[in-house]
C-alpha cells in the first residue's frame, strides 16, 4: 500500500497558505513511496521541511517558513506553520498511519495470517486436531471435543510466538505454528525451537513452509534470534522435508525420546537453521 493513502482526505483547517500546498507535494512524493513506520513518516516530512524552506521544522511557538513554490497569493503566502505542522498535521497523519499497519503480534504472507489463538477457535481447532494423522506425530494426543480444543487454546496456544494459522481466503485458523523458547533444544537466550501442524484437507499446498519462513523471519529479523531449532520424530517425512525446503541442516538423532503426553518412546531427529546460513540462503 502506498503512503500517499494517509494524505487522500485533508485536513478541515490549516495553519497558513502554504500548508494545503506542502501536503500536496508530501502526497506527491508519497504516491512512490510504500508504508513507513510512524517515526520514520515525522523525520521524512522535517527532511522535506528543511530541504524546502532551509530551516528545521520545530515546535517553537509562531514560527514559520516562506517556501517561494507554494505562494500562491494572499496573506502568509507560501507560509508553512510549524505550530500547525507539530500541533495538527503530523499527529494526524501518523494516526492514519498507525491504523493502515499490520496489528501488532500479526505475521502476514501472501496466502496467510498468523495470528495470536482465541478461544472462539475452538470448533475450528477442533475439526482438524481430532485427526489421529495431526497430533500425535507432533507428540501430542488427538483432541477428543470442542471443550478440550478450548482447554489446550486457553493452557498451550495462547502464549507468546505461538500463532494460529489463518487462511485469508476463509479468514479461519487452520494449523499452528510456533517458536518455543528454552525448550529442550533451545537452551539459550538466542534460540527458539520451531514447532507446527496444519489440518489434514490443507497438506501440500506449500502451506507450512509458507507460514514457517515468515515465522523464521520473525525470528531472526525481529526476535534477534541467532538460531532455530527444529525436530521431527522418525517416520515424519513430511515434517523432515519442510523442513529441508527451509534450509535446515541436520545435526543428530537421539534414541528413547520419552513422548510424555503418549507416554511412548521415540526416535528423534535434530534439524538447526542458524542465522548465517538463513542469510545465505536469502
Ligand atoms: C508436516 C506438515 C506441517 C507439512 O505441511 P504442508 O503444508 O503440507 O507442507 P508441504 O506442502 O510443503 O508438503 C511437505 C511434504 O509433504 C509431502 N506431502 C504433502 N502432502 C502430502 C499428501 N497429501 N500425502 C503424502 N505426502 C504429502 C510431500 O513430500 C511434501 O514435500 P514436497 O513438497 O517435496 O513434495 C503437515 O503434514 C502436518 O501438519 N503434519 C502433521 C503434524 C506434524 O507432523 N507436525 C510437525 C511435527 S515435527
Amino acid at each position: 500500500m502506498k503512503l500517499s493513502k494517509i494524505f487522500e482526505e485533508k485536513p478541515e483547517r490549516w495553519g497558513f497558505r502554504g500548508d494545503p500546498y506542502f501536503w500536496d507535494y508530501l502526497k506527491e512524493q508519497a504516491e512512490s513511496m510504500e508504508i513507513i513506520s510512524p517515526e520514520e513518516l515525522e523525520k521524512w516530512i522535517k527532511e522535506e521541511y528543511l530541504s524546502l524552506s532551509g530551516k528545521p521544522l520545530t515546535d517553537e511557538y509562531m514560527d514559520f517558513a516562506v517556501i517561494e513554490q507554494f505562494a500562491h497569493g494572499g496573506m502568509s503566502s507560501g507560509g508553512v506553520d510549524n505550530t500547525w505542522w507539530m500541533e495538527e498535521g503530523i499527529p494526524l497523519l501518523k494516526s492514519r498511519l498507525v491504523k493502515l499497519l499490520p496489528p501488532k503480534n500479526m505475521l502476514e504472507t501472501e496466502r496467510l495470517i498468523l495470528r495470536p489463538w482465541q478461544e472462539t477457535d475452538a470448533e475450528e481447532c477442533y475439526k482438524y486436531a481430532k485427526d489421529p494423522r495431526v497430533g500425535p506425530m507432533t507428540g501430542w494426543p488427538v483432541h477428543e471435543s470442542v471443550e478440550n480444543s478450548r482447554q489446550v487454546i486457553r493452557n498451550a496456544l495462547m502464549v507468546p510466538e505461538t500463532y494460529a494459522i489463518v487462511l485469508k481466503e476463509t479468514g479461519l485458523p487452520i494449523g499452528s505454528i510456533s517458536l518455543k523458547f528454552h525448550s529442550d533444544l533451545a537452551e539459550k537466550d538466542d534460540e527458539a525451537e520451531i514447532g507446527y501442524w496444519l489440518g489434514v484437507p490443507y497438506w501440500g499446498q506449500g502451506i507450512m513452509p509458507e507460514a514457517a519462513k515468515e515465522l523464521i523471519r520473525h525470528g531472526f529479523e525481529d526476535l534477534k534470534l541467532a538460531r532455530i531449532w527444529a525436530g521431527y520424530y522418525e517416520g515424519n517425512e513430511k515434517s523432515k522435508r519442510v523442513q529441508e525446503k527451509l534450509g535446515f541442516k541436520y545435526q543428530w538423532k537421539s534414541e528413547n525420546l520419552p513422548v510424555v503426553l503418549l507416554n511412548e518412546t521415540r526416535t528423534g531427529h535434530v534439524n538447526l537453521l542458524t542465522k548465517e546460513d538463513w542469510l545465505a540462503k536469502k
